[in-house]
């Protein structure tokens, strides 16, 4: 048998396809992005999305067998992204695995995105990875923390109360007029900034009446500084209308303040959970964890802490078909594949 995966990914605005050989030789790894349709918006609208995905989807797929050297004769298996994510986006993945499956005969696999993401940060170095351990998922649909026990097992512990980091990043750009996605543009602005320049919030969960002598509880929740930024820029007044970005004196130190909060928050209830489960590592991944001061902090306090963090190389913590073809492969093997009556599921 072959030990080709073709991986498909369309949960939210990148159509993406892969050819990964034994879950860990990345023969191809097409992305097209839908950023810049979705650029005007500020964040992305669903329905742009998955018509733009139904447009892409044929040719992402072929451009993959191609640069991979490969026909779908050479494929063993076909991986899709099915859930979580938005429905009219999955749909279209899912219905293109479905035809190639059924029409070549081919196994289909289901892929979990989140457990995926989790997998990219194990692909690159397996023999490193040490399990159980804490990941964390972070991006601009989710932001949680996981009990890693095996590529195939994973738990959630917690995940974000609202907002998710990545989508606090695109709600502050657009804030101070910066262009989406907004991770890369605050930090880009945030390098000019100075990030103790405005003490903004550090979410922390509370302990709850009658638990102070348990653990301290983990949590996420990004809604407060999103609304202390927009009060900062207001003035202090909430009352007051939002300036125009022109009219932002501050705008650098507001995205340095602002990106330090959001890293802080994340390294604390991230090493908090890893201690509490006596976890010796971390796998930080999503779009997030492309950010190079979440990366540079979370690595100084997990060496303080005696625990070893990994990060996938950015272009695998952004949206991508590698990880879900390199996952499929895993799931392969242990016999999980789906049949033609495979669906897709928002959560
Ligand atoms: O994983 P991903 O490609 O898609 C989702 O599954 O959501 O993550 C996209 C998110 C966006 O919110 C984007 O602003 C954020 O990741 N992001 C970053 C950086 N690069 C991308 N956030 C902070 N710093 C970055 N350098
Ligand atoms: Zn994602």
């Amino acid at each position: 048998m072959s030990d080709l995966v073709l991986g498909i990914e369309s949960s939210c605005d990148e159509t993406a396809a892969a050819v990964v050989r034994a879950g860990r030789e990345v023969r191809s790894n097409v992305v097209v992005s839908q950023a810049a349709l979705h650029a005007e918006f500020g964040g992305v609208v669903p329905e742009v999305a998955g018509r733009s995905h139904l447009e892409a989807i044929g040719g992402v797929i072929d451009r993959a067998l191609d640069e991979a050297g490969a026909t779908l004769d050479d494929i063993a298996a076909v991986a899709v992204t099915t859930r979580p994510g938005l429905i009219g986006s999955l749909l279209v993945g899912v219905s293109a695995a479905k035809a190639l499956a059924w029409t070549r005969g081919l196994p289909l696999v289901d892929v979990h995105h989140i457990e995926a993401h989790v997998h990219a940060a194990t692909m690159e170095s397996p023999e490193e990875v040490r399990f159980p351990c804490v990941a964390l998922v972070v991006s601009g649909g989710h932001t949680a923390l996981y009990d890693v026990q095996s590529p195939l097992e994973m738990e959630l512990i917690v995940s974000t109360l609202d907002d998710a980091a990545g989508e606090a990043f695109d709600k502050v750009a657009w804030i101070l007029g910066l262009s989406y996605p907004g991770g890369p543009s605050i930090s880009a602005l945030a390098a000019q900034g100075d990030p103790a320049a405005i003490r903004f919030p550090r979410y922390s969960p509370k302990t709850p009446h009658g638990g102070a002598a348990g653990p301290k509880p983990v949590g996420f929740s990004f809604s407060g500084l999103k609304t202390a930024v927009l009060y900062h820029v207001r003035g202090g007044d909430a009352l007051q209308p939002t300036p125009p970005p022109d009219r932002i004196p501050d705008r650098a130190d507001i995205a340095a303040s602002f990106q330090e909060a959001v890293c802080e928050t994340l390294v604390i209830q991230t090493l908090r959970a890893a201690e509490q489960r006596g976890a010796r590592q971390v796998l930080v991944a999503g779009g997030v964890a492309c950010n190079q001061r979440l990366r540079a902090l979370m690595t100084e306090r997990a060496v303080a802490n005696g625990v070893h963090a990994f990060f996938p190389s950015p272009s695998y913590c952004t949206d991508n078909a590698v990880m879900i073809a390199g996952l499929g492969w895993e799931r392969l093997r242990a016999g999980r594949t789906a049949d033609l009556g495979l669906d897709a599921a928002p959560r």
